[in-house]
C-alpha cells in the first residue's frame, strides 16, 4: 500500500477529531484521555499549526478517514521563534507499525530542512513508559535532554517521568543575520546607485 502526506486544512477537523478519539482509547500513548479530546482541542491545534507551525496528515487510501497526523507550532514569546513545540503525532491503531509514523516524521523534518531555515529546534515530550515512541524518536535523530520527574499521573500506578527530546535543523539560518544581510545588500545597492 502506498501512502502520501499532505498539509492539513480546517476542513479536516471532524476527521481529526475521530482519529484522536480512536488513538486516545489506547492507554499509554497521547497524554489526553478520550473525554479530553474535544472539538475545541482539535480546532485550536489545527489553527495554531496552520498559522504558526506545520500540520501534516495521511488519508486512508480508498476511504474518507484520516489515519495519521503530526503537528507542531511556535509558542510565544518571540524568544522562542526558532522553535516548533507541542509536537504530537498519532497513527490510527489499525495502521500502526506499518511505517506511517516514520513517513510523517520524515516529511516533516525534510520540509523543515528544505523550507524552514527559521527553525533551529523541534521539541517534544514523551512519557517514559512510551518506549515505542521514545525509541522511534531517537531513530529519527531526536536526543533526550533530561527528565521531568513525576510529571505524568498515569492514574494506574505511580507518577512517571516525562522525557523532553529535541531535534536540530542543520540548515537553520539566524534570521537577524538574514535581515542584516538583506539590509547591507540594500545599503550596498543604494551606494552603487
Ligand atoms: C508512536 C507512533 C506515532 C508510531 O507510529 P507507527 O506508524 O506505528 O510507527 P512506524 O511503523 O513508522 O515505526 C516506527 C518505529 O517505532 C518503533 N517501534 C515499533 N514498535 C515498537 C515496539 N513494540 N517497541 C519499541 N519500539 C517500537 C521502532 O523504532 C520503529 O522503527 P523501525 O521500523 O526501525 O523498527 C504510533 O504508535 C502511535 O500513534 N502511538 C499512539 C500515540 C502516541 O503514542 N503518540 C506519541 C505521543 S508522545
Amino acid at each position: 500500500m502506498s501512502y502520501t502526506t499532505r498539509f492539513a486544512n480546517l476542513t479536516d477537523k471532524e476527521n481529526l477529531l475521530e482519529l484522536y478519539k480512536r488513538v486516545s482509547k489506547i492507554i499509554g500513548g497521547i497524554a489526553r484521555t478520550e473525554s479530553e479530546i474535544t472539538e475545541t482541542y482539535i480546532i485550536n491545534n489545527l489553527k495554531k499549526s496552520i498559522n504558526n507551525g506545520i500540520c501534516l496528515v495521511i488519508d486512508q487510501p480508498n476511504g474518507d478517514k484520516i489515519i495519521a497526523e503530526i503537528h507542531c507550532y511556535k509558542l510565544p514569546p518571540s524568544v522562542f521563534d526558532h522553535i516548533l513545540s507541542e509536537l504530537t503525532i498519532v497513527v490510527d491503531p489499525e495502521y500502526q507499525n506499518q511505517g506511517l509514523g516514520t513517513l510523517l516524521f520524515n516529511s516533516l523534518l525534510k520540509h523543515i530542512e528544505n523550507n524552514r531555515t527559521d527553525i533551529l529546534r523541534v521539541e517534544l515530550i514523551a512519557r517514559e513508559s512510551n518506549v515505542k515512541a521514545i525509541t522511534f524518536y531517537e531513530k529519527l535523530g531526536f536526543k533526550i535532554e533530561g527528565r521531568f520527574e513525576r510529571r505524568i499521573d498515569n492514574k494506574t500506578e505511580n507518577f512517571e517521568a516525562d522525557i523532553p527530546m529535541a531535534w536540530f535543523n542543520k540548515n537553520y539560518t539566524p534570521q537577524n543575520i538574514t535581515a542584516m544581510t538583506a539590509d547591507s545588500l540594500s545599503a550596498e545597492s543604494t551606494r552603487i546607485c
